[in-house]
This record gives C-alpha cells, structure tokens and sequence, in this order.
C-alpha cells in the first residue's frame, strides 16, 4: 500500500499495457486489473489515486458487453475512459453508443472545445489523435459536457460537470497522439493529484516478494540466454530467492560469434549466480538438417529447448519452477492478448503438461526499455544492459532455408563485422538492432579477374523503441560501404551485401 496507484481496468483492449507502462513513465505507480474488479478489493489492496477504463475488441451494443461494478463511477475516484472505456461510461451513465458510420482507424485532427477541462490543459486548440474504433457516443449521459469533437462533429472527449469522470474516443497512450502524454500527466497530476514517487527499483522490490511468496523454499530453474531478458530475470529471481536458483545456459550453436564464452565471462561468478552451461549444439543442428519452414524452425528449436531443460531438471532433480525472461511484447506477438498470431516467439508457453514446472515470468508486463532500466537498478553493467536484442531461437531464423554449418559460419562472420563497424562507429547506441541474413539467394561476383559464385547477405538495421515498430536505420553511406567492402573480401562465400529498406510495418524485424 505504500504507492499511490492508477489502477487500469482491463477490457482486453490492444494497447492496455502501454496505459500502465505510459502511467508509470510519469512516475506514478501503475497495475492493470480484470475489468471486474470491485470498488471494495481496490480499495482494500491499493491506495488507489485513480481509475483508467481500458479499450476492448468488445461492444457495449452487445448483450454481453464487459461491464465494470459501478460504484466505482460514483466513489469519487477521478475515472478515465479509453475508446471503449468512454463509451462505457456513456453506456452506464445513461449515454447513447450507436454503431460508427465507418471503423475509425488512424490519426485524426480533434478540436478542444471545452478550454476550462483540466483534461486538455496546455493542450493545443486543435490536436493531432490516434483512433481505432467502430462504435461512437451518440447521445452524452446526463451532466456530461462535450471536451473535444473531431472535424466529422463526433465526440470524441467528454467529462462530467462535478464528477471527476472524464473519456476520450481517442488513444491517449499511443505515440501517434502527439500530446496523449500532456493529457494522461494532465489526468494523473491535475485530476487524480497522484504523487510521482514509483520508480523502477520499486518494481524490483515488489516484484521479488511476489517471487519468493510464490517460490518459497521450491528451487528455480532458469534458460540463460545471454541476452538482457533472462540475465535480468535471472537477477530479478536471484534477489528474490538466492541460492535456490540455477540457472542453464543452452548454448544450441546458433548464436553470435564468441557469444556463448562472453555470456560465461559476463555472469558466471559474477553476481554469484549459478550458471550450468549444456553444449548442445550439435544435437541442435542435426535436430534441424533438411528443415526450410520457419515455423517448423522455431518449433523444433522451443521443443529442443524444453527438452535440454526438462533433462537437465532431471539431473537436478527437486526443481518446481521455470523462470523465463518473456516480455509484454512477445506476449502480444504470439497472439496470447487479443491480437492475432504474426509469429510463435520461442519462449512463450509451450511447456508440455508432462513437465512438472510452473511457469514464472516476471517481465511479462515490461516493455524492452523498462527491462533495461531494471537491469541497471539491479546492478548488472550497461554493457550488458544495453545488449541489442536476440530472438530465441537465434541465427536459424536468420538464415532463409536450409541451416548449415556453413551458412551458420557465414552469418556468424558477417554478423562479427558488422557489429565491429557499427560500434567502431558509434552507432550501436541509436541503432535498436543491427544484423546479417542469408536469404538464400546465390549471385555470381568477380574478385581479381575471377568469376565468383556465392551466398548473398542482407544487412538489416532498425530504429526502434520496443521493437513493435521499426524504422530502417539510416546508416551513413561512407559505413556500409566500409562494412560491405570488408564482408566480401574476409567471408568467403559471400560475393554481394543488399541492404534491407523496409520498416515495421509493413515488414518485421526479422526475416522469418
Ligand atoms: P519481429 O521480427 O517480430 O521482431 O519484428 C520483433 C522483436 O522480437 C525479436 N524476435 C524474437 N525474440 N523469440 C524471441 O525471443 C523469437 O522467436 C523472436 N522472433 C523475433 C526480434 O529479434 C525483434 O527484436
């Protein structure tokens, strides 16, 4: 109770994590709840500074529309409707919600037309907003005013003229809502008057007694993978637990150059972690000979995976949990929210039922920059930290077609100068993630006064804040060249470099 909380209730909504990731960018500690619960348990566990009614794939037209209990609307609490959340409110306090004349999706202009809302305060008169929506409030409830209209007249903000309840058609919390910040900060510091006090070693502190409540004396084992998600969650459990977790280090062969040795380097010994690591690199590639689809890659691979644990757990013996670096985003990218599926990340779910470990992911409501600033609170040096991100199941998905040792090699080369490069160069900072890739295409070169026939590689680049979008990274013409120049002549194999142009979306980060 020692926080002042925003609590966000969940409507299933696309983007209700990002409300309570934005809340707690402010200051203001943050947690989402199902959005049933009652006035009483929020009271009785939170000291709760204010309420935020999330988005949903719902329609309160429906007969059995997502309903919230609705003392809440009348305690007092400053309440926040978001899209569905408005329309909620609208809905329950006596409102009209009638079908959109079309889906509304993208950015939209909308005019404030109340200048005395606290909402809007500093916002300006008229402001760029993020729709995605198809129903709209038609008739306000009683003792609701219009805030702002978008240009086609529809309401897009309403508030209450002596309640603190307020709703927005619009999302706040998406960066396409050029001042969705001013307005959420507007709602927590001059509607809620919530104090800024939460702060990422907060989370830590929390986080660690809900592990070693559930934990207790049972033993963790943990994937390392070298990579900041795990090495985090392996610090994270370690505060909570100590000794009682170990922790595996797979090395399945398919990642960077030098990286299994620098991951041992790093953390082993260091932070007095217990670090076991399993070559399995060979039984990795056989397990992939002659497999093109990348599914069926990233399926064999998370099978592997589980299956190194699961015997390396029997070694062990005495293990009852599974701790795994899994962030919000890979949630949402594997389908498990209301989004569809665009592509299984490796390391979430699928631990077959026969396997007697529970599931612990104590990152699952972060985003990639949270984790980082957590890793950094919990000690672990910003070279580390700041990693690039590396998907699960590593260079095999960086390798269209057939896995090789060969090809391995030549991604692993390439990829070895082109991090030289972009660190030589200063760009790692600002570059989100930066990689090689053989799409398997084969092109004809000439070296000296030779026919060359050889393996294109492709490098790929982004900018990036939590890798849900991405832009091409603009590296400088004059690095390229340097990296291209020096890829075909010191791997051999690869006689031409392409550079990927495409952003997120309409493409993904990876190839496959
Ligand atoms: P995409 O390719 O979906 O990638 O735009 C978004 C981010 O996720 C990483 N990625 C993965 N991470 N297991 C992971 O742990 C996976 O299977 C996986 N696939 C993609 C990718 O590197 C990028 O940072």
């Amino acid at each position: 109770m020692s926080d002042q909380t925003i609590v966000v209730l969940d409507f299933g909504g696309q983007y209700n994590h990002l409300i309570a990731r934005r809340i707690r960018e402010l200051g203001v500690r943050s947690v989402l709840l199902p959005h049933d619960t009652t006035l009483a348990k929020i009271r009785k566990e939170y000291d709760v500074a204010g309420i935020i009614l999330s988005g949903s794939y719902s329609s309160v037209r429906k007969p059995d529309f997502l309903s919230m209990d609705e003392k809440i609307l009348f305690s007092g609490i400053p309440v926040l409707g978001i899209c569905y959340g408005m329309q909620l409110i609208a809905k329950l306090m006596g409102g009209q919600v009638i079908p959109a004349a079309k889906s509304e999706y993208g950015k939209q202009s909308v005019s404030i037309k109340n200048s005395e809302s606290l909402l809007f305060r500093g916002v300006g008169q008229k402001t760029e907003v993020f729709m995605s929506h198809k129903d709209v409030v038609d008739a306000l409830p009683k003792d609701f005013v219009i805030d702002a209209s978008a240009s086609d007249s529809m309401v897009a903000a309403i508030e209450h003229v002596t309640l603190p309840i307020y709703g927005v058609q619009f999302h706040p919390e998406v960066t396409h809502t050029i001042e969705g910040m001013r307005m959420l900060d507007n709602f927590i510091s001059l509607v809620c008057r919530a104090s800024k006090t939460w702060k990422m070693d907060a989370f830590a502190e929390e986080k660690a007694n809900e592990i070693q409540n559930t934990v207790k004396d049972e033993k963790v084992l943990l994937g390392l993978s070298g990579g900041v998600d795990s090495a985090v969650t392996a610090m994270l459990v370690h505060k909570a637990i100590g000794s009682n977790l170990t922790c595996v280090f797979v090395d399945h062969g398919l990642l960077r150059k030098n990286e299994s040795d620098e991951v041992m380097h790093s953390l082993s010994g260091k932070f007095g972690l217990n670090i076991i690591r399993v070559d399995a690199s060979d039984r990795f590639l056989e397990k992939l000979h002659g497999v093109t689809d990348p599914e069926t890659k990233r399926k064999i691979i998370g099978n592997e995976f589980i299956k190194v644990f699961e015997e390396t757990a029997n070694k062990l013996g005495d293990l009852a949990f599974l701790a795994q670096g899994t962030l919000y985003t890979d949630k949402v990218e594997s389908g498990t929210g209301a989004s569809a599926t665009i592509k299984s990340h490796h390391n979430v779910g699928g631990l077959p039922d026969h396997m007697n470990l529970r599931l612990l992911e104590p990152l699952d409501t972060l985003f990639k920059d949270e984790v980082r600033k957590l890793g950094l609170t919990l000690g672990l040096p910003e070279s580390l930290v700041n990693r690039q991100p590396f998907p699960g199941p590593g260079l095999a998905i960086r390798i269209i077609g057939e896995i090789t040792k060969d090809r391995l090699n030549l991604v692993k080369e390439s990829d070895a100068i082109l991090r030289e490069e972009i660190f030589a160069n200063g760009l790692d900072k600002e570059t989100w993630q930066y990689f090689t890739l053989l799409p398997g295409v084969h092109t004809v070169g000439v070296m000296g006064d030779e026919r060359t026939y050889g393996e294109l590689i492709v490098i790929r680049a982004v900018s990036s804040v939590d890798g849900m979008t991405a832009d091409w990274a603009k590296l400088p013409y004059d690095v390229l060249d340097k990296i291209s120049i020096r890829i075909v002549n010191e791997v051999s194999g690869i006689t031409r470099v392409a550079y990927d142009i495409t952003s997120k979306p309409p493409g993904t980060i990876e190839w496959e």
